[in-house]
């Protein structure tokens, strides 16, 4: 094992989508990336993509439904850089748009869960492993809007049409990890906090979506890329804080 001199990042389902950008603009920023994918094909596609603009951009096989597969690429960022400076918990699923929470059936919960909240939470803690050998990391988790329990009782939310019931308590778990994990290691220099990167023009969000991935890429990089006096435990939009 060689201990990278560069600042290390790993992003999950970076294949595609935000994602892909987040890869992108960290790698732009200088960091090492690892496009982490549970497909190697797509995986490695992605890499060659960035790889090929000059930037320092590695694959890792990852299915965040998989504990296995989970402690597996942990254990292969520690032994090839030696270092982890950044986690962004991206991939995510929304497999009920049209189902109504009276309908709910707990198979589906199970699986958007397993996705959007048990696996963030898993690879978080192998990678706070590696992060508290040096005192430094930063988490970035990958929410929504349609999790934040402010929106959903809102009945003048844009987007109270909107069921998705299982995603939208995915994602209020994944705040509530958010908050837990901010909590628990404020004092180890690791900030962590989630974002809601808009309505975005990608294969979940669909092609009538406002956001460009381009754009929102850019607060998920600033929150992995913060100074050490900056945010922990919040969930941001645009850069600005907003109610959980
Ligand atoms: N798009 C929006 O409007 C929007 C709004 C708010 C929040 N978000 C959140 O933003 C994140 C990215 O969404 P997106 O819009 O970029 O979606 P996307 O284009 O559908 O991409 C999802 C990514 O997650 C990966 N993925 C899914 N299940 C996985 C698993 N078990 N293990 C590893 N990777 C897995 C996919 O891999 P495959 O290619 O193998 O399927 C793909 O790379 C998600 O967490 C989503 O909830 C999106």
């Amino acid at each position: 094992m060689q201990l990278s001199e560069r600042r290390v990042a790993l992003v999950t389902g970076a294949n595609r989508g935000i994602g892909f950008e987040i890869a992108k603009q960290l790698s732009g920023k200088g960091l090492t990336v690892i496009i982490g994918a549970r497909d190697e094909q797509k995986g490695l596609e992605a890499q060659k993509r960035l790889a090929d603009k000059g930037l320092d951009v590695h694959f890792t096989l990852l299915d965040v439904t998989d504990s296995t597969s989970i402690m597996a690429a942990v254990g292969r960022v520690e032994d090839t850089f030696g270092r982890l400076d950044a986690l962004v918990n991206n991939a995510g699923i929304m497999i009920d748009t049209e189902t109504s929470v009276l309908e709910l059936s707990l198979d589906l919960l199970q699986n958007t869960l397993e996705t959007n909240a048990f696996g963030p939470l898993l690879l978080s803690q192998g990678c706070v492993q590696i992060m508290s050998k040096h005192q430094y990391g930063r988490i970035v988790n990958i929410s929504s809007t349609l999790g934040a329990l402010t929106d959903i009782v809102n009945p003048e939310s844009d987007y109270t049409e909107m069921k998705s019931p299982a995603y939208r308590l995915s994602k209020t778990l994944l705040n509530g990890i958010t908050a837990l994990l901010a909590k628990e290691l404020r004092e180890r220099n690791i900030l962590v906090n989630a974002v809601c990167p808009g309505w975005v023009r990608t294969d979940l969000g669909g092609p009538q979506a406002p956001v460009s991935p381009e754009q929102a890429a850019e607060t998920p990089v600033w929150l992995a890329t913060l100074p050490d006096d900056g945010p922990t435990g919040g969930f941001f939009r645009e850069h600005h804080p907003m109610p959980w």
